[in-house]
């Protein structure tokens, strides 16, 4: 009972709403934060056995782990990069219908290694740049710390000054919840 509920009321479930609505199976896509590989994960499966997953993390225990969660009849398509997301422009030279971001630290991780305002901000632009038409850039804010309290801010202010014939932007926010909960900004490139 309640599941429901629980359906609209957090960025990560509202990202996933967005997901399995535009998503289709051999979709090529960039999870931009592998922290521990569920996203990847979850997008492995979801881009079905013609699909792809490049994953992007600074940190080699972040891959190491993702390494591990990947079963091995998914991990012919997926690679995982350890560099920054800003770098995905150079790494990846063909179009993607998705680019998923789930910023902060790794949970349980070094909290000292965030992702900041500056090269969240470079990385979204990246990111655009790579999308196909109708491909989405979805980002995960957590506002509970100062730089992801930049984060959201910058965001949105980059993506106020976008065309709005060229991209579709939006925020998701649940300003009647307690103690700063992640939001969700999305961008479509039309
Ligand atoms: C909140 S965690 C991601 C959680 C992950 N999506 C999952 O399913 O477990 C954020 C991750 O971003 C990584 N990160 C920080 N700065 C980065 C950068 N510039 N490029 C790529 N990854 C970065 C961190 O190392 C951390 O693992």
């Amino acid at each position: 009972m309640g599941e429901m509920n629980d359906l609209l009321n957090n960025a990560q479930s509202l990202s996933r709403i967005i997901i399995e609505r535009m998503l289709t199976s051999g979709a090529r896509v960039i999870d931009a934060t592998v922290g521990n590989g569920q996203d990847t994960l979850y997008l492995a499966e979801r881009v079905g056995s013609r699909g792809f997953v490049w994953g992007f993390d600074i940190q080699e225990a972040a891959i190491e782990c993702a390494h591990k969660l990947i079963p091995a009849h998914l991990k012919e398509r997926v690679q995982l990069i350890r560099d920054s997301h800003e770098n995905m422009g150079a790494r990846i030279r063909e179009e993607v219908a998705l680019v998923l971001f789930n910023l902060g630290y790794l949970p349980r991780g070094d909290r000292a290694v965030t992702t900041t305002a500056a090269s969240t901000l470079k990385a979204c632009s990246e990111a655009l740049a790579l999308l196909a038409p109708e491909g989405i850039v979805l980002c995960v804010v957590y506002r509970g710390h100062v730089e992801g309290r930049l984060e959201w801010r910058e965001l949105v202010s980059f993506g106020s000054g976008l065309d709005q014939n060229a991209y579709n932007f939006f925020t998701l926010d649940f300003p009647n919840q307690a103690n700063d909960p992640p939001g969700l900004i999305a961008f479509q490139k039309r």
